[in-house]
């Protein structure tokens, strides 16, 4: 790929950054010392953990996170109840001077919670006098130990457009709303957030979860002196979520704001997800913490390089190309059937795609137990394509498109003989 040139800057907000890939706000981004390596390894920005105004003291739970792993694959999630920043905000302001006067090109997105309109304010205007270049409003921690902050506030609309007013008067900087994905329609909240000055969308926080319970003791983890609690779930396994809510968001027209997807990126593949349903950058946690800072090199590498190969100069050009794709499930054309094929010639005889067509599918396998191979009857198959999900060898098991006339065999129904004593009452 060497030689040709791609540009992976994005406009978001009239602010240019040099790539979609920034840090989330978390413990990723938590100090200018930090935050300062992150940009030597290629990360174009940073949502800055959320700042705390010092009127009330923060102290994080010990232990604060746990993680979820799945058989032998580690970190497929993590589990937190950290609260936010628990640095004094002079601290913190003096690392936002720092980064700015060190680092001028790279972009500082101030992260902030308020628990009053007034901190709201404040916490805006002394993140603008102190270099950041954005604001992020935090509607969307979902474990807060200070009652009527985090994602209660995400849950109660009148309050999300109010702070977002008093934020957008306080300022002249852009202003991103956090929101929280522990809802049913996020386009709602997005609309009163738009309605109090929001310039952008950002999402998702993490979802209300519990992923292990300990079972010598019974509680949830992290356990915190005794004690379980519903936390925060981030990482790979909130992925499908994330992206949901990033296509309902950008398919929303009356919303038109642009976005910053997160939840559970780890590769340029996840990132370039979010951006074709219609973010325009990025945040990252969860992926750091498994991986490190160095992530960003593989993102920019792999994110160019297919732009290099389908000849797309600007990734700008990628972004919500799968949107008009994305339909309602009732678009679908129930007249278009297929079947699974299968290509034997590279099969290693496993048998794995039988048990599962018997087990939890259509019955269409055969075991030629000579060739140590399965024949498929087509007429069975359901195309439900679950034995290519098991199959070891990649590609070995297709779809294959089916004539408009092709008829799939109905499945036998044992209990003929039992006619006589079926009970099914006149529906009215
Ligand atoms: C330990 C931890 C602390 C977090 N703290 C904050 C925070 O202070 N403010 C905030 O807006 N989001 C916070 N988040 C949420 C992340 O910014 C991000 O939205 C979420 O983890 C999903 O992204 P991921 O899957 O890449 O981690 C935190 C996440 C984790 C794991």
């Amino acid at each position: 790929m060497a030689g040709k040139k791609v540009d992976l800057s994005v406009d978001f907000c009239v602010i240019k950054f040099e790539n979609p890939f920034l840090l989330s706000s978390s413990p990723v981004s938590n100090s200018a010392e930090m935050v300062a390596k992150a940009f030597e390894a290629g990360w174009s920005g940073v949502a800055y953990k959320t700042l705390n105004s010092d009127r009330v003291r923060i102290v994080h739970p010990s232990p604060r996170m746990n993680p979820y792993h799945y058989g032998s694959k580690r970190l497929v999630g993590l589990q937190n109840v950290e609260q936010i920043s628990d640095r004094s905000l002079k601290d913190n302001l003096l690392d936002f001077l720092y980064l700015k006067k060190n680092y001028p090109d790279k972009i500082i997105i101030s992260s902030i919670m308020g628990f009053s309109n007034e901190e709201w304010a404040y916490l805006a205007k002394a993140s603008e006098d102190n270099g950041a270049d954005m604001l992020e409003l935090n509607f969307s921690c979902p474990h807060m130990t200070i009652e009527g902050s985090g994602h209660k506030v995400g849950q109660a609309n009148h309050l999300i457009e109010k702070f977002t007013e008093t934020v957008k008067k306080a300022v002249s900087i852009p202003v991103l709303a956090k929101m929280t994905p522990n809802i049913t329609d996020m386009t709602e909240p997005a609309l009163f957030a738009k309605q109090g000055g929001a310039d952008a969308i950002a999402a998702i926080n993490t979802v209300r979860g519990i992923s292990q319970i300990g079972l010598d003791d019974w509680t949830a983890r992290p356990k915190v002196a005794g004690i379980g609690a519903i936390s925060g779930t981030s990482g790979p396994a909130v992925k499908p979520i994330g992206l949901r809510f990033i296509a309902d968001l950008a398919k929303c027209e009356q919303l038109g704001l642009p976005l910053s997807g997160q939840g559970g990126i780890e590769t340029w593949i996840d990132a370039l997800e979010y951006l074709l349903l219609g973010s325009t950058t990025v945040q990252v946690t969860t992926g750091i913490i498994h991986y490190g800072y160095r992530i960003v090199e593989e993102m920019i590498e792999g994110l160019s390089d297919y732009m290099v190969e389908r000849d797309i100069e600007r990734v700008a050009d990628l972004i919500g190309k799968a949107l008009p794709t994305l339909q309602d499930t009732d678009k679908f054309d129930l007249e278009s059937q297929g079947v699974a094929s299968y290509d034997l010639d590279r099969c290693v005889g496993c048998g794995q795609c039988l048990i599962v067509c018997n087990d939890s599918a259509g019955q269409a396998l055969e075991w030629d137990s000579q060739l140590r191979r399965p024949r498929l009857i087509e007429d069975k198959c359901l195309s439900c394509m679950v034995c290519s999900f098991v199959c070891p060898v990649s590609g070995l098991i297709s779809y294959k498109p089916q004539p408009s006339d092709w008829q799939r065999r109905e499945t036998a129904v044992m209990g003929e003989q039992l006619e006589a004593e079926l009970k099914l009452a006149a529906f009215k």
